[in-house]
């Protein structure tokens, strides 16, 4: 078994792999091809059956699924989109890429730290072109209302589910909602390769469109070229290199194969956390026990209840060897997004990244050390 060597005792994110992993990518490196090609595809056709969606797009990030989405939904210079800021930042840069303004709206508590249907619904205008919901931390956002609020303004749905593979909402999957579904395999996500991303939808437009961008808008790609099916191309439009490669399909593809039992894992320990955290005073555990069943349980986020204490405690857990962190800080107080939207007050958002820390949480995460960073974490709010 490989295990990523990291400095804190009780590191935030473990990542254990399986010899039958080491031996998919050894097998591409063998093989001889190394980019897009049948690997992907067979990827790309398993986590389509396992959404429910017609078709997935495997991409380099995250970060280039959403552009590509944004793109999809028409979002151009002038145009708005409407995004939390209580997300990462790719959530909102995504839209700047495409010459558009995020438009940053609240989340409905902290306790619910999703985007609130009704503020969005405030913030739209002529200029917006799409709303994207992030499914924070795993657990569905009212993707089911906003779709109604999009499809009454004639607006596109995107999801960011980097955090939520095989999470539901009514038992659908998240990211079938609106026009595309964004995932991330970035390093410390539930289904993590190092870097990848992928893009869902049940548009052909849509999927037409995205496949062309994610390789330069290429007629043929080099593994059509490779394989003798073709030895020209054209250029058709403005198109990126987004490309996924193969040795990081061959490994996605291994790891799909436990990513249920994975997250079923991940359910169960996280009930746990929750069940030793509810008997602390001074913290909101987000979310409900209810919706850890039918979320991907990716991470475990606190909110300290008294404002101003985040940086003590967590530099308290740290001097007993336990790493957290702030999942996430409001994008619009970063200094590039300061200088380009000064005006944005979102308070409850703020508070929320005030008073956040995200707890060490992996799968193989033993029962002892969830004790103990209770344990830590008691005593730091008592000081
Ligand atoms: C909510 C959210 N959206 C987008 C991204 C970007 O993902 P990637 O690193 O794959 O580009 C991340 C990754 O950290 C994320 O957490």
């Amino acid at each position: 078994m490989a295990s990523v060597e990291t400095f804190p005792e009780l590191p935030l994110f473990d990542l254990q792999l399986q010899p039958q992993d080491l031996e998919a990518v050894a097998e591409t490196l063998r093989s001889g091809w190394l980019t897009l090609g049948p690997r992907t595809a067979e990827f790309e056709r398993v986590f389509a059956e396992h959404l429910g969606a017609k078709h997935a797009i495997a991409v380099s990030s995250c970060t280039a699924a959403l552009h590509l989405a944004y793109l999809a939904a028409g979002v151009g210079p002038g145009d708005e989109v409407i995004v939390p800021a209580f997300t990462f930042a790719a959530t909102a840069t995504a839209a700047l890429y495409c010459g558009a303004t995020p438009v940053f709206a609240e989340i409905v508590s902290r306790a619910a730290p999703y985007l609130d249907p009704g503020d969005v619904e405030r913030r739209i205008t002529p200029r917006t072109k799409a709303v994207c919901v992030v499914h924070y931390a795993g657990y569905a956002a009212e993707a089911d209302r906003m779709k109604e609020l999009c499809d009454r303004h004639g607006l596109a749905l995107i999801e960011d589910v980097a955090h939520a593979p095989s999470a539901t909402l009514h038992g659908r999957k998240l990211g079938t909602w609106g026009l595309a579904g964004c995932f991330s395999f970035f390093s410390n996500k539930v289904l993590s390769v190092g870097e990848g991303g992928l893009l869902c939808t049940d548009s052909d437009e849509v999927a037409a469109q995205v496949r062309s961008q994610r390789s330069h808008c290429m007629t043929s790609g080099t593994w059509d070229r490779h394989s003798g099916r073709t030895d020209t191309y054209d250029v058709i439009g403005l198109g990126y290199n987004y490309r996924l490669d193969e040795p990081r399909s061959a490994l996605l593809l291994s790891r799909m194969g436990r990513l249920e039992q994975e997250i079923e894992r991940r359910r169960e320990l996280t009930l746990r956390y929750r069940s030793l955290l509810s008997l602390l005073d001074g913290i909101i555990v987000p979310f409900s026990d209810e919706e850890v069943h039918t979320s991907s349980a990716y991470v475990i986020p606190i909110m300290i209840e008294q404002d101003g204490r985040q940086a003590e405690v967590s530099s308290a857990m740290r001097e007993r060897g336990i790493q957290t962190s702030i999942f996430y800080p409001s994008i619009h107080l970063f200094s590039a997004y300061r200088e380009r939207f000064p005006d944005v007050s979102l308070p409850v958002t703020e508070l929320a990244s005030r008073t956040e820390l995200t707890l060490p949480f992996y799968p193989h995460m033993s029962h002892d050390d969830q004790d103990r960073v209770v344990t830590v974490l008691a005593e730091a709010l008592q000081r």
